[in-house]
């Protein structure tokens, strides 16, 4: 089994005449180690495939697993845990925090076991 694998992985945002299919039936296997990369033009679904890969958004239909787990059988607390210890992301657009500065964060080193 590859460490990453979607299969007929689909994602419509909204829905009626607003829905947006952003990524329609993907099956991707990526193997432990391997260096991919997923080109496409804006609004061809690369950031909506990478946050479902990440568990931070759930796919409309389709099943993603990571190194083993299937996503869809996995807690909230268990999907942190994943993108704490296991996936890394860069965000497109940064989501930080005005109030969370490194200073604060190394200040409440509590914040990091949780
Ligand atoms: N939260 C959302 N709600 C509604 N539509 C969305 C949402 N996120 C993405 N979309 C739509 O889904 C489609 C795919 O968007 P996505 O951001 O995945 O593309 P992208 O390939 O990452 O584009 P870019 O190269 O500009 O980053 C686009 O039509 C976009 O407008
Ligand atoms: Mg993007």
């Amino acid at each position: 089994m590859s460490f990453l694998e979607m299969r007929a992985v689909s994602k419509v945002y909204g829905e009626g005449p607003t829905e947006v299919h952003a990524i329609t039936d993907i099956d991707l296997a990526v193997d432990r180690g391997a260096l991919v990369a997923i080109m496409g033009p804006s609004g061809s679904g690369k950031s909506t495939l990478l946050t479902i890969a990440e568990s931070l958004e759930e796919p409309t239909s389709g099943e993603v697993s990571v190194d083993g787990a299937a996503l869809s059988t996995m807690s909230r607390n268990d999907k942190a845990r994943l993108r704490r210890r296991t996936v890394g992301y860069v965000f497109q657009d940064f989501n930080l925090l005005a109030g969370l500065t490194a200073g604060r964060l190394l200040n409440n080193p509590e914040w990091f076991l949780r």
